[in-house]
């Protein structure tokens, strides 16, 4: 199906999040000083650069894992209903974990994800998300670290998509829409 002409409008530089990350990897740092391993769990496939990105500035050891939750498909609104498609691969329990999103909106997302990781006894289980947009919750979850506010717009680049486009975008930026 044609996608309808659209253009993007810059938001955050790619400059502003590399300096948001150095920022956030040291209070990451502070807070599991001393872990023996840091599991950090990508929530796919919006995350992917943002996890890059922050796994490389932490001086900790960590491992990585990844869960895929289902999430907007191509449509530009977010389900109530969340489906686990990839699970993750280790264990969780007795473990440090990290949990990594690239936006919570409605937060039920984050709140499913959040829900199966506990039931795995981790000893730890923190969250940390690239963007926050607080006006669209519909749930009461807010992540324990948070890259950006961010409006009530519809957003893509730096791993985030619309309709699978966009992911290679080193900023993030709005999408608006224009008559074709
Ligand atoms: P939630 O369950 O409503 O919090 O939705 C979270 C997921 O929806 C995110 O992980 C994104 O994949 C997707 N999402 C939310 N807002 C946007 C957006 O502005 N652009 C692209 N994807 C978005």
């Amino acid at each position: 199906m044609p996608q309808p002409a659209y253009v993007i409008d810059r938001l955050i530089s790619a400059k502003t999040i590399a300096a948001r990350i150095e920022t956030l990897a040291q209070e990451i740092e502070a807070e599991f000083a001393g872990t023996e391993k840091l599991v950090v769990v990508g929530l796919l496939r919006g995350s992917f650069i943002f996890i890059a990105d922050l796994v490389r500035e932490l001086s900790l050891p960590v491992e990585v894992d990844f869960v895929e939750a289902s999430s907007y498909g191509n449509a530009m609104q977010s389900g109530r209903e969340v489906r686990i498609l990839k699970d993750l691969q280790g264990d969780m329990a007795g473990r440090d974990v990290l949990v990594v999103e690239d936006i919570v909106d409605t937060g039920h997302t984050l709140a499913h994800v959040l829900d199966l990781l506990r039931a795995r006894r981790p000893a730890r289980l923190k969250t940390i998300a690239l963007l926050d947009k607080p006006s669209r919750r519909e749930t009461d979850i807010s992540a324990d670290w948070i890259g950006f506010d961010c409006p009530d717009a519809f957003v893509v680049g730096y791993g985030i998509d619309y309709a699978q486009r966009n992911r290679a975008l080193p900023y993030i930026g709005t999408v608006r829409f224009t008559a074709s």
